[in-house]
């Protein structure tokens, strides 16, 4: 299929188009370049599954604003939920006086999410802003100091943030000193587990290393909370063999560690399930919800056990912004769209169709090491086939070789060699084809420079 016969995507000769050059020249002026972008796209209209660029090029997003937009860009049922709040009022700021949406979320929050038993809500502005309220809430009722989160795990760039990831760059590089009582536990990677082993084998001896990792490293009895992504996200879209979290999970349990879900980037349909915890048979605690829950309005949640959410004094959790009406109004027009639509099902296929396809192709590319993924949530890991190293650069030019041929792509893993899909889960069968097609002949394309510079395929990029 070339560009003129696309359905789509189409992409100018003089791509990216003057506008965009401008607008390039003018962020390298004035936005700090610690702001980072994979694609150097400037946004004109955005709906569905489909980007307009300023040049009036137009893109078929895969990366859903980093997972923010499960129901796509710009759903006119959350549109419209926005515009009718904003002409009742834009912000009242729930500590000065409340209203309406916040608690009606709230109520929602504590019907949709896992586990039956009595839930409350706060609600804030940003991802990393839940995990750090997540922290304080699981200290005020555990009395405890100590937070284990995992190797390879993202929490946001806050000082919290950060000293939970667990990536030193681009994250946390000389930002430190990191906030104490913070430890890093192992997380499972089954792609790279240890040669003989089986699947069966190895979750038994990441739950033995978590064990072992309470002796070497922090005393249960000293920890407030774990927390967890059900799947990693910005480490690699790493599904962790379901023994592995159930056992990290009883093990809280036995000595009353509270076990916090990081689903910020897991949540609301993408994995298949509406939050991936159920595909784990969990409850956890509290979770830390963001991202797709309101269709790209800024807002983010801590759901949890009520005596919980119920241990810090009045004032010691919230913020101006937090759980704005507009935030709280697209989040209910959203979660409506998901339930209705059944996106979670809808993820289901996605998934299936992606993982289908790249399988399919692993033959002729054999630097695709794994197509992996839960539901939606999928990714490939790029490794050189003898030597297994990571294929950072590969990865690295198949996502720009992408974005120039119209398909928007993000990369994930501690060695940036992983690709991830975080396609809007409303996208068309047709769409979703077409952008598949162009990765693959992307894919193609890049393969071809690696065996012209290196005399074989895929090799020394790393
Ligand atoms: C699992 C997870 N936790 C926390 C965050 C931080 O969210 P935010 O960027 O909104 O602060 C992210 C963002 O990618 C995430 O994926």
């Amino acid at each position: 299929m070339t560009n003129s016969t696309r359905k789509y995507v189409s992409v100018s000769a003089d791509f990216p188009g003057p506008r965009t050059r401008e607008l390039l020249e003018q962020r390298r002026r004035y936005v700090s370049s610690g702001v980072g972008n994979t694609t150097p796209i400037f946004v004109r209209q955005a709906r569905g599954a489909l980007l307009t660029d300023v040049d009036g090029n137009a893109f078929l997003d895969f990366a859903g604003a980093i997972g923010s937009l499960n129901v796509g860009h710009c759903p006119p049922e959350v549109v419209e939920a926005v515009r009718h709040q904003t002409e009742q009022y834009i912000h009242a700021c729930f500590h000065a006086a409340m209203y309406e949406p916040y608690v009606a979320l709230a109520e929602k929050l504590a019907a949709i999410t896992p586990g039956h038993y009595p839930k409350k809500t706060v609600l804030l502005s940003s991802g990393a802003e839940a995990v750090e309220n997540a922290v304080k809430i699981a200290r005020k009722f555990t009395g405890k100091p100590g937070i284990v989160s995992f190797a390879r795990g993202f929490h946001g760039r806050t000082l919290l943030g950060m000293s939970l990831t667990g990536k030193v760059k681009p994250y946390k590089f000389r930002m430190g000193p990191f906030a104490p009582a913070t430890y890093k536990a192992p997380y499972p990677y089954p792609l790279h587990r240890p040669a003989g082993m089986t699947e069966e084998q190895y979750a038994d001896f990441c739950v033995a290393s978590f064990e072992e990792f309470l002796l070497t490293e922090a005393a249960p009895e000293e920890l407030a909370a774990v927390i967890l992504e059900p799947v990693q996200g910005e480490g690699g879209f790493i599904v962790p063999p379901a023994a592995f979290v159930r056992g990290v999970y009883d093990i809280c349990r036995a000595y009353g560690i509270l076990f916090i879900a990081d689903e910020i980037q897991t949540g609301f349909g993408r994995t298949g399930e509406l939050f991936a915890s159920t595909h784990f048979g969990i409850e956890p605690d509290l979770i830390t919800l963001s991202k797709s829950l309101a269709a790209g309005v800024p807002i983010s949640a801590v759901t949890g056990r009520a005596e919980i959410m119920d241990a810090p004094s009045p004032g010691e959790i919230g913020g101006t912004y937090g759980g704005s009406p507009l935030g709280c109004a697209a989040a209910l027009a959203v979660i409506e769209k998901i339930e209705r639509e059944n996106l979670a099902g809808r993820a289901r296929e996605i998934g299936e169709a992606i993982r289908g396809f790249f399988t399919a192709l692993q033959r002729e590319f054999p630097m695709i090491a794994e197509v992996r993924g839960l539901g939606a949530m999928c990714a490939l890991e790029f490794l050189e086939p003898e030597t297994r190293k990571p294929l950072k650069a590969f990865a690295a030019e198949l996502i720009r070789t992408c974005y120039e041929s119209g398909v928007v792509l993000m990369g994930a893993g501690i060695h940036a060699n992983v690709v991830r899909f975080l396609t809007p889960l409303v996208i068309t069968d047709d769409q979703l084809r077409e952008g598949l097609e162009i990765i693959a002949e992307s894919m193609a394309k890049v393969a071809a420079k690696e065996i012209a510079a290196s005399g074989y395929r895929g090799g020394g990029t790393s």
